[in-house]
């Protein structure tokens, strides 16, 4: 049995590109001890890639050159030598960016038990990107009805879900996207109050406009010139949620750009950073949270969907072009999701 994965062949300084990956083929080495095969479905893209690749600023160790590129994937076990893994069980995890895993149990995220919803969603809504949002937002955020939660990468995988949740919490929502499409996404499919399109003039005014009593909660995918834009504008006592940095190129040199301090003095207000894998004990409550508003269909989700294995290089590169709409995945297998 032949397994096709992707290799990490250089180190990129910004955002990854088709080049600096190759993918090859390798046989399925016979199954050790305590470990369990998993067929990978549906391979997850994440922003996040580009940290996991990076030798500097970074949470995790970076990706080694010739390794097999760090990614979460769904998929079923197809044989276990481990006694609490069988065949058969759906499972996500840091299965990697290839065909076949074999893997000891401490890479499986969670047994994916909503059989009545496709599995892909374990990756996005119901899989890190959910997760992200509903803990950030209520953990950091800590929205209260009534007030306004800013989102920027507002149509995307995590934004989408921040959106629709804060409504769901009671807020005003105004959400920040590239593009027209994006735009009426927002406002047709996830229910923002407002949507503002940051590469059009006068992103400043927009904000006021869309939030004239200030911005209570900040969720910030982005950085960069959005940000800029958004911290004059904060509310007294507003709560700044950091959980990306994707209109940031690369980090070689390190970015500079305007003070912030000033804005959080003068309004008391708060911005902390937030890593969804601090919180592997919520992670179960959370989608069960998560796949219940899904059910009852006051939480959408849009999936990127690109197929086969071909297509990963680029899928990173396509991210930070922005031309996902909603959560891009790679699918494998025929039939699911
Ligand atoms: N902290 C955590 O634990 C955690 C966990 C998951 C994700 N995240 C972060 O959450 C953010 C969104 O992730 P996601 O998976 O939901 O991806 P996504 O929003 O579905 O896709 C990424 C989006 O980023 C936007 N983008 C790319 N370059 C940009 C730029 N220069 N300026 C502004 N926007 C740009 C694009 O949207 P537009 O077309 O609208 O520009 C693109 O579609 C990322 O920053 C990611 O790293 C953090």
């Amino acid at each position: 049995m032949n397994n096709r994965r992707v290799i990490l062949v250089s180190r990129p300084t910004g955002v990854a590109q088709a080049e600096n990956f190759a993918i090859e083929a390798a046989p399925v080495e016979p199954l050790a001890d305590g470990a369990v095969l998993v067929r990978n479905e549906v391979l997850s893209v994440e922003p996040a890639m580009r940290g996991w690749i990076a030798d500097k600023g970074n949470y995790s160790a970076p990706v080694a050159i010739g390794s097999v590129m760090r990614a979460l994937a769904v998929g079923a076990i197809v044989e276990s030598r481990h006694p609490d893994w069988r065949a058969g069980d759906v499972v996500t995890g840091w299965f990697g960016w290839q065909e076949w895993a074999a893997v000891e149990p401490t890479a499986i995220l969670r047994r994916v038990t909503e059989a009545d919803l496709p599995r892909s969603l374990a990756l996005g809504v119901l899989g890190i990107n959910g997760v992200t949002a509903l803990l950030g937002l209520t953990e950091i955020g800590a929205p209260k009805p009534g007030e306004t939660v800013l989102v920027s990468t507002a149509a995307g995988a995590v934004g989408s879900a921040v959106g629709q949740i804060a409504k769901i919490l009671g807020c005003r929502t105004v959400g920040i996207a590239g593009g027209p499409a994006k735009v009426a996404q927002c406002l047709e499919k996830f229910g923002y109050d407002a949507a503002i399109d940051y590469r059009a003039a006068g992103l400043g005014e927009a904000i006021e406009a869309a939030c004239p009593r200030g911005v209570d909660v900040y969720f910030d995918n982005t950085s960069g010139a959005i940000s800029d834009a958004v911290y004059p504008r904060l509310a007294t006592g507003a709560r700044v949620v950091i959980c990306g940095t994707a209109s940031i190129g690369s980090w070689d040199p390190w970015p500079s750009g305007p003070r912030i301090e000033r804005h959080l003095l003068v309004k008391r207000a708060r911005a902390q950073g937030f890593i969804v894998f601090d919180w592997r004990d919520r992670w179960d409550e959370a989608v069960a949270r998560l796949a219940d508003w899904v059910r009852a269909g006051r939480l959408s989700y849009q999936e990127d969907i690109l197929d086969g294995i071909e297509a990963c290089p680029d899928a990173l590169a396509g991210l930070y072009r922005g031309d996902n709409f909603g959560k891009r995945l790679i699918r494998l297998a025929a039939g699911e999701p």
